[in-house]
């Protein structure tokens, strides 16, 4: 296995090599994916929800980033890891954003970051970001740091007005420069246009098969997930459940240690 770089994307766009992406938080599960031939390992800010049990993505910081990036970072060997941009660490000005890339780069070990909205907000902070030599991937459709504006995790683009937006949107985050850019919770004819009209690789979650790759929450795959469009892979949280009860139920009934559990 090569080592996957953020200019790769548009590569394997063109060659028509579909692009596999899963989050990871922490050192143990970062290997494991990264061995599994994953293209890249999103550090994603859902791992407020995830791992740290809040209710949205917002309260998440830069230094709880930083920390779990570090951990990612430390377990990658051919993935591209890529770093979400915390809520409110690249919104207040452009160079309050490019110091938060750089330090989720420098201090962290990212190889590119993640923000989510479209260039007529962001442009100048994306196209600062770039010009100090960062990769970044934008994030159209549900963006979850958006979702008190939202009203809720809803399928975005249903209108024709909303899917002219998107449209405008992606083609305005790959002309600016993103290596790639992740499609949430739309339709999935109009994941399928976005694709066909952007050199960038599009990545769905919740968006169908038209995209150029998809990414999903690890723990989702693994058992925990509640979202229609993700897939139990392994009953992982099940395994794990039976484990812990029966750790539990041995100690008490006196089944665990057993003799070849102690030292003579
Ligand atoms: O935070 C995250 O994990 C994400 C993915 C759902 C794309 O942004």
């Amino acid at each position: 296995m090569g080592k996957m770089t953020a200019p790769c994307f548009r590569e394997r766009k063109q060659d028509g090599d579909r692009l596999a992406v899963l989050t990871a938080y922490d050192y143990p599960c970062a290997k494991l994916i990264d061995e599994s031939g994953v293209d890249a390992i999103l550090v994603g800010d859902s791992c407020a929800m995830a791992v740290m049990g809040r209710k949205d993505t917002l309260s998440m910081t830069m230094e709880e980033m930083l920390h779990h990036v570090r951990m990612v970072s430390a377990a990658v060997e051919h993935a591209l890891v890529i770093a979400d941009m915390p809520f409110m660490s690249y919104q207040i000005s452009t160079e309050e954003a490019v110091r938060n890339a750089g330090r989720l780069v420098a201090e962290g070990g990212a190889e590119a970051v993640k923000l989510e909205g479209p260039v007529s907000i962001f442009g100048d902070a994306i196209a600062s970001i770039l010009d100090v030599g960062i990769p970044v991937m934008g994030h159209l459709g549900l963006t979850p740091q958006s979702v008190h504006q939202l009203g809720g995790y809803k399928v975005q683009g249903r209108s024709p007005e909303h899917r002219e937006r998107i449209l405008d949107d992606a083609r305005g985050l790959d002309e600016i420069g993103c290596f790639g850019l992740v499609l949430e919770c739309v339709p999935a004819d109009l994941a399928k246009e976005v694709t066909a009209r952007v050199g960038c690789a599009t990545i769905g979650i919740g968006a169908g098969l038209g995209c150029d790759g998809q990414v999903l929450v690890m723990h989702d795959i693994l058992g925990w997930g509640f979202t229609k469009f993700t897939k139990t892979y392994v009953d992982v949280k099940g395994a794990m459940e039976k484990a812990f009860k029966d750790y539990v139920h041995d100690v008490k009934s006196g089944a665990f240690p057993a003799e070849e559990h102690a030292f003579k």
